[in-house]
């Protein structure tokens, strides 16, 4: 993980938030390339749940909802983690994870290891940011920022339903940032406060949940496999009924290999009929499905669940790899090229040579009308190669001597480091052929 940030770090794809203030515990900004991945998996997400689906739709509803909402969702009275205080060292803990926790009496003694540490009996602290709405900071303007995307999916079932005619099974995807006020953020972005969710809810008719909800594992994890996750670093894991969240029937989560180990990557969740009767209840608005045919039923919810930020670490901890080439170390992002930040550089040998100058800005201003990629000029060129590599680049278009006599040019592989020439007019179909093929990761599955 120290490597993962460090590169992060180096290249810009990551910062620590409020840096010149001394930094805000566990939240972080996200440079150029940080932005670039972030917005590939959140392109890559809505194509699978609502550009290649006819029984999908999109959604974007408020952060901060009536505070009735949370009330009926049950989040303002279940939404708690448990918490002791320690009165020797003055810190607070999660109970459920004292073995996981560090405590104030270094050298690392986990909290209630040694008589001195003197824990309170745990008690439930609620994880939602409160804010006030208006200029009255009393009771009555108390609001929240949402811990969860999904309930702005539940108050709109019945907008979705009319406007978009829709018959259950059918789903509404929504992305959009969570807020939760975690007692023990961290390892880098795994686990902060201010994070972004990707939910899909597909409404389905009750007898047919058990069947959907095998069905939307099985479909997401054939989505981390496509984006190059290796099998052997994924895995289902059914939750016991202890550690379910308080709206579940089932939930699966599938977990990733993460370099702390195994640990949830997305919640995919059987949540019955619990958030639409729920607010049918609170709300007086019936939430239900009735068909032509006088059918009526509240539909059962089947819910994929994951943060970007998770997604995130485990593309990069995937994609992370060090080796020795020639004689010097090279690290290297081996990403899916569909998550790959650029897709392509576009490097003149030598940058005094106006000749190739003028061809490679050509080529990179005809490229860059259809993809995100980068000219270089600067430095030696297996600097430059390298500074590609570690941005995770799959293609090196080289500029050279023999460009000006040939018109060919040297496209080098990030991952085998295979070269091989190319007719420069023909790069841009090539490019699109090599972005659209499978691929795995060079580490094996
Ligand atoms: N609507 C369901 C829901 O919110 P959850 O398991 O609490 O379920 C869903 O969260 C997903 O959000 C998790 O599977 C994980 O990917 C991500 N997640 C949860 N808490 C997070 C945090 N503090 N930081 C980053 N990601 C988080």
């Amino acid at each position: 993980m120290d490597k993962i940030v460090s590169l992060c770090r180096r290249r810009g794809f990551v910062f620590p938030s409020s840096e010149i203030y001394g930094g805000l515990g566990s939240t972080y900004d996200y440079g150029h390339y940080g932005v670039l991945l972030r917005d590939n998996i959140r392109q890559l997400w809505l194509r699978a749940m609502v550009r290649e689906r006819d029984d999908i739709v999109a959604l974007d509803s408020a952060v901060i909802l009536n505070p009735r909402v949370w009330e009926a969702s049950g989040h303002l009275a279940e939404f708690n983690d448990p918490l002791v205080d320690c009165r020797t060292c003055k810190l607070r803990f999660r109970a459920d994870q004292l073995g996981q926790s560090q405590c104030g009496r270094k050298p690392s003694k986990h909290p209630g290891e040694t008589p001195e540490c003197d824990l309170t009996e745990p008690r439930q602290f609620n994880l939602m940011f409160q804010t006030h709405v208006g200029a009255l900071q009393d009771e009555s303007s108390v609001a929240y920022l949402r811990p969860e995307t999904a309930q702005g999916i539940f108050i709109n079932f019945k907008n979705v339903l009319q406007l978009a005619r829709r018959k259950p099974p059918f789903g509404i995807a929504q992305i959009g940032k969570a807020f939760r006020n975690e007692i023990t953020p961290g390892n880098f972005v795994f686990r902060v406060r201010e994070f972004e969710l990707m939910e899909m809810e597909y409404f389905v008719p009750p007898d047919e949940a058990a069947e959907w909800h095998r069905y939307w594992i099985e479909e997401r994890m054939g989505w981390y496999r496509k984006y190059g996750l290796r099998e052997s670093m994924l895995r289902a894991r059914e939750h016991g009924e202890e550690e379910r969240s308080h709206y579940s029937s089932a939930t699966s989560d599938l977990e990733y290999r993460y370099p702390i180990g195994w640990q949830e990557l997305e919640g995919v969740a059987n949540r019955g009929d619990f958030d639409l009767t729920q607010h049918t209840k609170h709300s007086g608005t019936k939430l239900e499905y009735v068909g032509s045919d006088g059918e009526r039923y509240t539909p059962w919810v089947i819910e994929p669940a994951v943060s970007m930020e998770r997604i995130f670490v485990a593309l990069l901890a995937d994609a992370y790899h060090e080796e020795e080439v020639a004689e010097r170390q090279r690290t290297v992002l081996q990403l899916h090229p569909a998550m790959s930040p650029v897709k392509a550089a576009v490097l003149p040998l030598i940058n005094k040579n106006e000749d190739m100058v003028a061809r490679a800005r050509r080529l990179y201003e005809e490229l860059r009308g259809e993809w995100v990629v980068e000219y270089d000029d600067s430095g030696q060129i297996g600097r430059r190669y390298r500074r590609q590599d570690e941005i995770g680049t799959p293609f090196a278009f080289t500029i050279d001597e023999q460009t000006l006599e040939d018109e060919t040019v040297t496209v080098r592989h990030r991952d085998s480091l295979a070269q091989e020439r190319l007719p420069i007019s023909g790069v841009k179909a090539w490019l699109g052929d090599a972005l659209r093929r499978d691929w795995r990761s060079p580490k094996g599955d």
